[in-house]
């Protein structure tokens, strides 16, 4: 793997535009579970009975119940691990242009990131169903279920649910990101939900080197990937990183 790390650094550092895309596995190690694979949510629950905007609309309590009051813990309790502080040190030394995430964690801004398109929204907010008033998740009182604005409506997260669409400023960014960037560094992400997985085909396609970050293989390792770095994001991220410092000190 050794090698693997000092090829991507080398890619790297010369390239003169990347682009991250990640996903859940991304913010494993900061203790939140991914959807799909080993202790996946979505291995717990229907995704469609709990993640669907109609379930939510058609019971609110359930699904606050069962899938957002525990999400709404996890997320405050979690904290940036080795990779997302990884790739804030990539901007910093202006070589990673603009992260694609499709987490609502907010653990990228937390890192230090600053160009971040937040594909499926994020649980940092939330709306009320009526008249729309948005409040910071970290003020929204869980002591009645399903939480309510001071209208009496029904505070659901600014999140991307199943059945909604991408919101189109984000979508269309995305594709422009994607088609310009030079390298696209793909992170814990099973490349299986659409219109994010098409992102890096967008990449591909535009020229890009697509460099794969992942435990297994995904849908996009055998044609799209250029080279997949097989393991967890903290760990070859920071072997990225340690070779990349080398490169630069010299
Ligand atoms: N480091 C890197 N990758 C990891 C790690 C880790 N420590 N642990 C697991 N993975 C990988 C898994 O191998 C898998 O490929 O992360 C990926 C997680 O896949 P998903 O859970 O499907 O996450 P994601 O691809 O982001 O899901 C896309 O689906 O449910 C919707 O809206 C939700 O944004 C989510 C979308």
């Amino acid at each position: 793997m050794n090698d693997l790390f000092k090829q991507a650094a080398n890619d790297l550092v010369a390239a003169k535009n990347v682009v991250a895309l990640t996903g859940a596995g991304f913010s494993v190690e900061s203790g939140i579970p991914p959807f799909r694979g080993k202790g996946g949510l979505w291995e717990k629950f229907n995704p469609m009975e709990y993640a669907h905007i109609d379930a939510f609309m058609k019971n609110p309590t359930k699904v606050w119940n069962v899938l957002l009051k525990g999400l709404k813990e996890i997320i405050e309790k979690a904290q940036p691990n080795d990779a997302h502080k990884g790739l804030a040190r990539l901007e910093e030394l202006g070589i990673l242009k603009t992260i694609i995430t499709q987490n609502i964690d907010g653990l990228h801004q937390k890192a230090g990131n600053t160009d971040i398109i937040e594909f499926h929204g994020n649980f940092a907010w939330h709306r009320c169903l009526d008249c729309d008033k948005r409040c910071e998740t970290e003020r929204i009182d869980l002591t009645v279920i399903p939480p309510r604005c001071e209208c009496g409506g029904i505070y659901r997260p600014e999140f991307v649910f199943f059945g909604e669409t991408i919101p189109p400023q984000d979508l269309r960014r995305s594709e422009l990101v994607a088609s310009q960037c030079d390298i696209m560094l793909v992170v814990g992400t099973s490349a299986v939900v659409q219109p994010a997985a098409f992102m890096p085909l967008i990449a591909k396609g535009a020229g890009a080197k697509i460099i794969e970050i992942n435990p297994e293989k995904t849908p996009l390792t055998a044609s799209i990937s250029d080279y997949l770095l097989m393991g967890k994001a903290g760990e070859v991220i920071n072997g990225i990183m340690a070779e990349i410092e080398k490169l630069l000190s010299h």
